[in-house]
């Protein structure tokens, strides 16, 4: 493992009110480069469980194929791992059982985590659905299976007022996907915390697909006991790698409406001699930009940062990977960790590239470490626009050549873009296959 793997353990310590004297001393002084009013830290919430022991709660779905949902919940008590679905209210004339699996942390024994992938469903249909054969009706929406797709993107959640303020600004407009770049609860080892997490967001990702890939916050090892990490995250929030021939839940890739998302693992090996390293060269092989002429990047501690929070963090990551990903002609680049939005141009190896993918750092959902407030000067010309406020991202791929990416800020209308471009996609831009290693499907 990477140096980065030594910070688990320091995230819960310090108390709150230190943390807010860090803040508001840092709030004082003059940062980013955009005039705005600074959004100060605000506290986690604890969401309780108000159903009974045996009804399921924490529920969310992910894709799992083009035609298949995994539905994830948990139960304090025995209850069946089902999950009973159709296209009307109350009528469910289908049924999926799968499984379910519990994990001890120290002193705490999870409740059961049921798995259950229904299917084939619709593209861009309704459905209506119950787990465990009790509780609430859920539903959701299909993606669609060509474009125009509309994804969210959004990291380092958290489970703060500021998380939930971020959760109801993407929920006010129609979205398709929700893809998470890493650090979702903070639990941090307080393993109800993830229980609670699950809560939080379960009227969202309820509701549409959460993809997600692991963070720093996700790694919760200890010597000798669980010396891999991951183990909330991985029985919690269970990813369709196999699809995708990885062999780890810490990274996969998956489709959906002409765009292919590498969902990577910023702290598991990325080396060249890695698996993950070797799944991922076959992986953007297997690519046909024909099919899918988006291809997008996901890690969690960016490549490409201005901020001075986590500098260097991500460089091991970027020497042995992005080279392949340029080759591939990835379009754009997505991480999290630094908690701030910043937008860069296209870049291959530190320098302007109009065939390299364009890098996003999106670390800004709300999590309870507040904003990574200040930027290095002078800027560099690569860095586009960088502001250390809460928000979301939407990426909304309209056809095979063009796309619309917009930045909220939270503490705006809905209906403000504090950030917007649109973004041509490398597939049809013919100049930058003419020099690339790998085999362009003649488009
Ligand atoms: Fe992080």
């Amino acid at each position: 493992m990477k140096e980065k793997m030594a910070r688990p353990f320091s995230m819960f310590s310090s108390s709150l009110l230190l943390h807010a004297m860090i803040i508001c001393t840092m709030l004082s002084q003059s940062q980013g480069d955009n005039e705005f009013v600074r959004q100060p830290f605000r506290p986690i919430i604890h969401t309780p469980h108000h159903r009974s022991e045996a009804e399921p709660q924490q529920v969310h779905i992910s894709l799992v194929g083009k035609e298949h949902v995994r539905v994830s919940w948990v139960t304090e008590k025995h209850a069946e791992s089902v999950v009973e679905y159709g296209m009307a209210s109350g009528k469910y004339t289908e049924k999926a059982t799968g499984e379910h699996s519990s994990y001890q942390f120290f002193f705490y024994r999870s409740g059961r985590i049921h798995h259950v992938v229904i299917g084939p469903l619709k593209p861009s249909t309704a459905y209506f659905y119950r787990c465990s054969a009790s509780g609430p009706e859920f539903s959701f929406k299909t993606p669609p299976d060509s474009l125009p797709i509309e994804f969210v993107v959004v990291g380092d959640l958290g489970q703060t007022e500021w998380t939930a303020s971020t959760l109801k600004h993407v929920d006010s407009r129609d979205y398709d996907v929700f893809v998470l770049p890493g650090d979702l609860s903070y639990a941090d080892t307080q393993q109800p915390l993830w229980d609670s997490f699950g809560r939080l967001v379960e009227p969202y990702a309820s509701q549409r697909p959460w993809m997600v890939t692991q963070g720093n916050h996700e790694i919760e090892s200890f010597p000798i006991i669980f010396p891999d990490g991951f183990r909330a995250y991985n029985s919690r929030w269970r990813m369709p790698y196999e699809e995708s021939s990885s062999t780890s839940n810490l990274y996969y890739s998956f489709e959906v409406a002409g765009t292919h998302i590498l969902m990577l693992g910023s702290y598991t090996h990325f080396d060249v001699d890695s698996d993950q390293y070797k799944w991922l060269r076959a992986d953007l092989a297997k690519i046909e930009r024909r099919r899918t002429p988006w291809v997008i990047a996901i890690v969690h501690a960016p490549w490409y940062n201005t901020n001075d929070a986590h500098q260097g963090e991500g460089e091991s990551m970027r020497q042995a990977m992005e080279e392949l990903l340029y080759k591939a002609r990835v379009d754009l680049v997505f991480a999290g960790h630094v908690h701030a939005y910043e937008r860069f141009t296209r870049i291959y190896d530190n320098e302007a590239d109009s065939c390299g993918p364009m890098y996003v750092t999106i670390g800004d959902g709300g999590n309870r470490e507040g904003l990574a407030l200040t930027f290095k000067n002078p800027r560099s010309p690569l860095s586009l626009y960088r502001e250390p406020s809460f928000g979301h991202g939407r990426l909304r791929i309209v056809n095979e050549t063009h796309a619309h990416w917009a930045w909220h800020r939270n503490n705006d209308s809905d209906a403000f873009m504090a950030d917007n471009l649109w973004i041509h996609s490398l597939s049809t831009t013919k100049s930058c296959w003419e020099s690339s290693s790998v085999p362009h499907d003649e488009l």
